[in-house]
């Protein structure tokens, strides 16, 4: 309890450095807006990093060694990445199955570039972060959307298995799912499961957002569901979301047989060192997995308030519609009904409420993203407020 209490107290308006922001944030964020602009767009914290992962680099540094890595990862982090995946999932990790990577988006370009080829189809949500149909085109390959609408209704996998054809080599599993927040249910990825194992295809397993899920929704790994569908599952996994360590470019991919391991391995390019996840990285990585599950409470605890308070809001906006997310720190509003464009309406919020959020264009989300835009919520009381406010009155 005292813990908590502490916690919580890193999540205020004074632990905002926008000044530090206004030089640092990219990415649509504070660095990338005209002065004045709050921006609820990238999914990245505005709090700073938990001390123990300062104090984890700063410690490692001071010994002015910065030699070549293990190219398959620091023991020390795949050793904490396994235990936290073994005693917090449930699922048998083992420390040689993971492999670091410079974040969670090249996990996903490494998982597409080692099993598709020129051709392959892959099954991707609609809508769902751009990442996944990106890392899938670049292979030649091609991304068959699966629509799954924001709704709190169990999702019927089984219209999915109208998607697959020869040619269908891999679905990609987002859980929580970017940008609507859903967690998905055990007996909604039993059905997945069945559906990958009897079609004989891999499950690209992303649980980046797994730590940001609100109660009384749990979260459920893929891979604890059998070892038929862990076998073909490859999990990948990252520190932008619950760690705010977006910069270090820092997360890693864990295989479930040893064949997926070595094939993973090979693509990553780690062993020529063209590609090599950073040491201070994985030493932050591993402080964020050893030390601060305190401070992830906290922040927990923070975005569940700064949820209510914005869907809140936009279900009091006419024409504004937000199911509460069951995870992520995004909330997805429905704003069919205003008559408007995903487009019209960023503009509209940007030009008059000084607010940017992220349109619900098909290049960031997919065709299904239409009549929505996303806010990231991951920010201080005060900021949040002034945002909502500022829509409400544009809107109003
Ligand atoms: C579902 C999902 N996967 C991966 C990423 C990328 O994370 P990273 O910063 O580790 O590349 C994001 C970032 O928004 C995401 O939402």
């Amino acid at each position: 309890m005292e813990s908590q209490t502490h916690a919580i107290s890193f999540f205020t308006n004074s632990s905002v450095r926008l000044d530090i922001l206004k030089q640092r944030a990219f990415n649509l964020r504070w660095a990338s807006v005209p002065e004045g602009v709050i921006p609820l767009t990238a999914a990245d914290p505005d709090f700073p990093c938990a001390p123990e992962i300062a104090d984890a680099i700063a410690k490692y540094a001071k010994d002015r060694y910065f030699s070549y890595g293990a190219p398959e990862g620091l023991a020390s982090f795949k050793a904490s990445l396994a235990s936290f995946y073994q005693t917090k999932r449930n699922v048998p990790v083992s420390p040689a199955m993971t492999l670091p990577v410079d974040s969670a988006a090249y996990g996903i370009y490494i998982i597409c570039k080692t099993y598709l080829q020129p051709g392959d189809e892959a099954i991707i949500f609609d809508p769902v972060d751009f990442l996944f149909k990106y890392s899938i085109e670049a292979q030649s390959a091609r991304a068959v959307s699966f629509a799954i609408p924001a709704s709190t209704e169990q999702v019927n996998f089984q219209d999915l298995q109208k998607l697959i054809t020869p040619k269908t080599r891999m679905i990609c599993l987002c859980n929580p799912l970017n940008p609507t927040g859903k967690v998905f249910t055990p007996a909604e990825l039993e059905e997945l499961g069945r559906i990958a194992c009897e079609n004989d295809l891999l499950i690209l397993n992303d649980e980046i957002w797994s730590d940001i899920v609100f109660q009384p929704h749990t979260f459920t790994s893929i891979a604890t569901i059998s070892e038929e569908i862990r076998k073909r599952t490859i999990t990948v996994t990252g520190f932008s979301k619950s760690y705010g360590l977006a910069g270090l470019r820092i997360g890693a991919i864990m295989a479930h047989t040893q064949e997926h391991f070595t094939s993973l391995f090979q693509a990553s390019l780690h062993q020529s060192t063209v590609h090599g996840a950073n040491i201070l990285s994985q030493v932050a990585a591993s402080a964020a997995l050893d030390s601060c599950g305190y401070w992830l409470d906290g922040f927990l605890q923070h975005l569940g308030a700064m949820r209510n308070r914005c869907v809140d809001t936009f279900n009091s906006i006419d024409g504004f519609h937000c199911i509460a997310p069951e995870g992520c720190y995004v909330a997805w509003v429905d704003i069919t009904k205003t008559g408007h464009s995903a487009e019209y309406i960023q503009q509209l919020l940007l030009e008059k409420a000084k607010v940017a959020v992220v349109p619900g264009l098909p290049q960031w989300f997919g065709a299904g993203a239409e009549g929505h835009f996303r806010v990231s919520f991951a920010s201080s009381n005060e900021i949040i407020e002034e945002a909502l406010a500022r829509i409400k009155s544009v809107m109003s």
